[in-house]
């Protein structure tokens, strides 16, 4: 599906009206199978009960993006200064044509489309997202994969003048993330650029961040500046961090607990105070898509 900005609209346009208008047409989208027919996903997707959208409010208010602060709502308070245009990625590693491209240089390569996710945080709450964007094959394909290659690395934007939360040593700054070359070219892994079809706040990690969606939220790595092909498995902030707790994969896994809590069970954002827990699902509701990629893998030793 092709995708025309809609530069015109601010942040005041989204008033409820508009929201559910969007909500309806993220829906609908899905209906028609955009993104997932593919996968043959559309069944599912527009089945399951639990994927109807997040509010702009809950999504871009209720954050993890810790260059901007450790409070959910820091980001949201903190992340206006960040300056993200012009923006660059550069592409190095085993590729064979690596350069510093210009977002827009990227995006005029691209098919933007809309894709109703969910997101599991490792802190047991979750989401659905209505983004937009583009598959990271795509942008692989444009700068030409080496043989040999088997993992991609990406880093986020450190610029500490714009980003209080990098003041202190929480994280070793830069944020880095890490995928298999598979996962990273796997269908339903995106570079986000929207939001209910509008540009990416920069809390959520404008002007583009990664979307994985069957693995913890933490992997979905914000306001993409580098993107590596390597033959090795790359550092990856939270792994680094604590392996005990945080694994290289990360894959949402109900049966595999975090050392200090279940991930048996979630919060839905905006589900109330006193709703009820769901269950996580095995893969973040996406298995018949992504086992493959496991498969003969234990997933409790590889978590
Ligand atoms: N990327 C960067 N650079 N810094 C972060 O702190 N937090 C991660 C991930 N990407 C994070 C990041 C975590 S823990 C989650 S759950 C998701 O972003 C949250 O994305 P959202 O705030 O858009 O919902």
């Amino acid at each position: 599906m092709a995708f025309r900005w809609k530069n015109d609209l601010t942040r005041a346009d989204t008033t409820p009206e508009w929201a559910f208008l969007n909500r309806r047409q993220v829906i609908a989208a899905a209906a028609a199978g955009a993104g997932l027919a593919a996968l043959g996903g559309t069944a599912r997707a527009t089945a399951d009960p639990d994927l109807t959208p997040n509010s702009w409010e809950e999504i871009t208010g209720y954050c993890n993006y810790y260059e901007f602060g450790t409070g959910k709502e820091d980001p949201a308070a903190n992340a206006g200064v960040m300056t993200t245009a012009p923006w660059q990625i550069r592409i190095d590693g085993m590729v064979e044509r690596p350069g510093t491209y210009d977002l827009s240089e990227i995006l005029a390569e691209m098919t933007l489309e809309e894709r109703l996710y969910r997101l599991r945080c490792v802190e047991a709450w979750s989401m659905v997202v209505p983004w937009s964007g583009f598959e990271l094959a795509d942008l692989l394909d444009m700068v030409g994969v080496q043989d040999g290659a088997r993992f991609v690395a990406f880093e986020t934007l450190y610029r500490p003048e714009e980003m209080p939360g990098t003041r202190y040593l929480v994280l070793d700054w830069p944020y880095r993330e890490g995928l298999r070359l598979d996962e990273a070219r796997h269908p339903l892994t995106i570079m986000a650029t929207g939001l209910y079809g509008k540009p990416l706040p920069n809390q959520n990690g404008a002007p583009i961040r990664l979307v994985v969606p069957w693995k913890y939220g933490f992997k979905s790595i914000k306001s993409v500046v580098r993107i590596t092909l390597t033959d090795e498995e790359p550092y990856a902030t939270w792994n680094q961090t604590n392996a005990r707790e945080y694994g290289f994969y990360s894959n949402v896994n109900p049966e595999v607990d975090h050392p200090r809590w279940s991930q048996a069970s979630e919060r839905r954002i905006g589900s109330g105070l006193f709703s009820r827990r769901q269950p996580t699902l095995m893969f973040n509701g996406y298995a018949d898509e992504v086992a493959p990629l496991y498969a003969g893998m234990d997933l409790a030793k590889h978590f």
